[in-house]
Order: structure tokens, then sequence, then C-alpha cells
């Protein structure tokens, strides 16, 4: 059984544009003066996960692939290109060379960050076996800026959507979440949305459709580090 971890760092982070005078790419914004994919990987290198796949924007795939090789040289880190910016799941796919049969995948957007180690509780070996995919959520008060799930008393989940304007819940589904290696298969059988991107809320509800995707609600702090404020949090937290 082995565990991948494919994180997303192809977005320009438009809403970062200018700040710190920033003329780069989201990742590679200094948090707390270490670039943030590189406090992404230490997040995850600290909850145990050593082999990573890193999904890069064309224009800064070499500069990213410097500032992370640089700071892990014994940890096994591979790059894919997104080409073009056609949404999560999209980015997702080109992970594809890199995932084989009977992995567990473990996928984060490079711009989330939580006080405690979601996957601790997670029992891998069973997972690997019964396979499905498996979501984060927990409870916020603006639930419309977030994929948004509802889940049944036993933890699976039975409805998500994206941004909803009248959400069902207030669980928001974070940007971390684990698939069986049929992923990648199931990813090709998404159409893009009305906004022209594969939804990351779309694939997971192939595995709804299914009975196959369980939901871990978690306590602590989350931060989706996409604007000059959340930035801001995010380092005072991690202090
Ligand atoms: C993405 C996902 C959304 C999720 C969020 C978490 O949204 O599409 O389902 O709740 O990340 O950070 P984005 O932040 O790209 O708008």
């Amino acid at each position: 059984m082995t565990i991948k971890c494919v994180i997303a760092a192809g977005g320009l982070g438009t809403r970062l544009q200018g700040f710190r005078d920033n003329d780069k790419t989201k990742v590679l914004l200094e948090v707390n003066k270490i670039p943030m994919i590189n406090q992404q990987i230490k997040q995850l290198n600290q909850w145990g996960i050593e082999e990573f796949v890193i999904i890069t924007n064309p224009n800064f795939d070499s500069l990213i692939k410097e500032v992370t090789s640089k700071a892990f040289p014994d940890i096994s880190i591979n790059y894919s290109i997104q080409d073009n910016p056609k949404g999560i799941s999209h980015a997702f796919s080109k992970a594809e060379q890199y995932i084989d049969n009977g992995d567990s995948v473990i996928f984060v957007l490079g711009d989330n960050f939580f006080e405690e180690n979601l996957i601790q509780e997670v029992d891998f070996n069973k997972f690997s076996n019964e396979g499905g995919c498996i979501i984060f959520t927990t409870k916020v008060d603006n639930p419309n800026e977030f994929g948004v799930a509802s889940v049944d008393e036993h933890g699976a989940v039975i409805h998500i959507e994206e941004k909803p304007s009248e959400p069902k819940s207030n669980l928001a589904v974070v940007g971390l979440y684990i698939f069986d290696s049929v992923v990648m298969d199931n990813i090709k059988k998404l159409s893009p949305s009305s906004r022209g991107e594969y939804e990351i809320t779309d694939l997971i509800n192939l595995y709804i459709n299914e009975k196959k995707c369980n939901n871990v609600e978690f306590e602590g702090w989350w931060v989706d580090a996409g604007t000059p404020d959340r930035i801001i949090e995010l380092e005072n937290l991690l202090i």
C-alpha cells in the first residue's frame, strides 16, 4: 500500500498579485520567510507523507522545482505541468503518470493549511482495501464561499455542492481529499461546469453516487490562504 500526495500548485492567485511585490505565483509567496509551497510540503511531511507530485504552472515550473528540491533534497518529489487553468480536477488529472493501481492518493490544494494533522485517524490499510474517497469538513459561518457537504449519521456524504447560494449545511469542504487510484479514470468522465471548469465537487459526486464517500469532520483552525488577509492570518497562526 503506497500513499502518494498530489499538491495543486498551478493557480496564479490573482488576488495576491502585487501583494508584497509578488509578481510570480501564489505558492512562491513567502509565508513567514518560507515559500508557501515549502510550508505545504513541511506540513504534509510532518504528517508522515513522503511521496509527492506537484502540479505546476507552466510559467513557474522550473522555479518551483528549484525552490522545492533545494529545500527538500531527501524527499521524493515529481512534477507535472498544468498547461491550462481548467479547474481543480483538471489539475489533479496531470498527476496520472505517477499514480499506480492500488495507490491511496491524497490531493491537497497548495494554499490550504491546518492546525491539526487531518489524516492521523485515517486507516490507510482499510481505505486501500475498500477504495472510495474521504473528504474533510469543518463548520463555518460562510459556507456559500466553499464546497458544502451534507452528511448522514454514519459519516457518509450524501450531497456536495460548489459554492451554493442556499447551502444545505454549514459544513465547508476543505482543500484536502483522499481518493483511491480509480480517481484518474473517474476524472475522464467529467464535463466542464457552467463556469467552464472541471470541478472537484463533480469528481466527488461520482463517488457519492456509488455510496463510496465518507466525511471526517475536524475542529481546529483551517486557512485557505488565497488573499493578503488570509496570508497574514496564516503567518500569525504558524508562529
Ligand atoms: C476550492 C474548492 C472548494 C473548496 C475550497 C477550499 O475552491 O473548489 O470546494 O471548499 O477550494 O479551499 P476555491 O478556493 O478554489 O475557490
